[in-house]
């Protein structure tokens, strides 16, 4: 990790953290979720840097991946239990951060959303150089465990890079014989997710975030603007709210079209079973000669 990388790296944290708090205030009963996202993806420009992935704001049974559709009216509600999930990059390089709201009035979801953010510092704790990641996940299951929830086993924490939001390692939710070391120079984010049901999501609904993963072929009615719009954020991922300045139509065509050819990936919510609470935090650190630094703090 070279001093520019781990200042990029730095500025970003601290703007994710910066809008992650502003979240916490804003999300209330009434407001629209993609008032939310947008206020933050805004926020995140003003102050310098760029979006590392499309805001995004799942509730309750939904663990990840809601992100609002252009026209989204939907708002939050009172006993929500809602999650705010957020990366910056600067200059490529990316923080991720989350943190969950409980927007209850009895506080019916401070317990579930206390064993979350336990089960990060849990893990934390075990972070050092040439510990499997195994071991921080088993921190994370017993955290959660012992709190009377489950993990969510089907997803992971991992690797931060220039230009790429998941590199190795996974850093899995439970323990796991096996698998990666931590290394020195490492970034990463730990996301621990607790839920009231058995802990295995499923994909879910139409996708509004999508991520290229190869240059696309040439094909008939590839919309050449598009295109260059998904190609202008370079691997990161991208939202169709992105694409205001084109024809909707010929942005979910194009879209479509490049995803059946294996050039984009669909991301759609990732949703536990019905009446199901999901919790979840998430910090990004970079374990340093001198331990672990956490840049979202
Ligand atoms: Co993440």
């Amino acid at each position: 990790m070279d001093a520019y990388a781990l200042d990029c790296h730095r500025r970003a944290g601290r703007i994710a953290a910066h809008c992650r708090e502003w979240a916490r205030e804003n999300v209330r009963p009434g407001v629209t979720i993609r008032h939310v996202l947008e206020t933050v993806e805004a926020t995140i420009r003003e102050m310098g840097a760029e979006p590392g992935f499309p805001a995004q704001s799942s509730r309750n049974e939904i663990a990840a991946h809601y992100c609002s559709p252009p026209d989204d009216e939907t708002v939050y509600r009172e006993g929500d239990c809602v999650k705010v999930d957020f990366g910056v990059h600067v200059d490529g390089y990316v923080a991720d951060t989350a943190a969950t709201v409980d927007l209850s009035e009895d506080g019916r979801w401070a317990k579930l959303v206390q064993a979350s953010a336990d089960a990060l510092a849990a893990a934390i704790a075990t972070v050092g150089d040439g510990v499997p990641v195994g071991e921080v996940g088993g921190a994370i299951e017993r955290t959660i465990l012992a709190a009377g929830f489950n993990p969510v086993r089907n997803l992971t924490g991992h690797g931060l890079g220039r230009w790429k939001v998941h590199t190795p390692p996974q850093i899995p939710n439970q323990h796991e014989p096996g698998g990666q070391r931590l290394q020195e120079g490492m970034v990463f984010a730990i996301e621990p997710f607790a839920c009231t049901g058995r802990g295995y999501i499923r994909e879910a609904g139409k996708a509004e975030v999508f991520m290229q993963v190869r240059p696309p072929r040439k094909a008939k009615g590839l919309d050449r603007g598009v295109l260059k719009d998904i190609e202008s954020w370079r691997g990161l991922p991208v939202a169709r709210r992105y694409f205001l300045n084109h024809d909707p139509a010929v942005v979910d065509d194009t879209i479509a079209k490049l995803a059946r050819q294996g050039s984009l990936m669909r991301y759609p919510p990732l949703v536990e079973q019905e009446g199901v609470m999901v919790a979840q935090t998430e910090h990004t650190m970079y374990l340093g000669p001198d331990g672990v630094e956490i840049l979202t703090a």
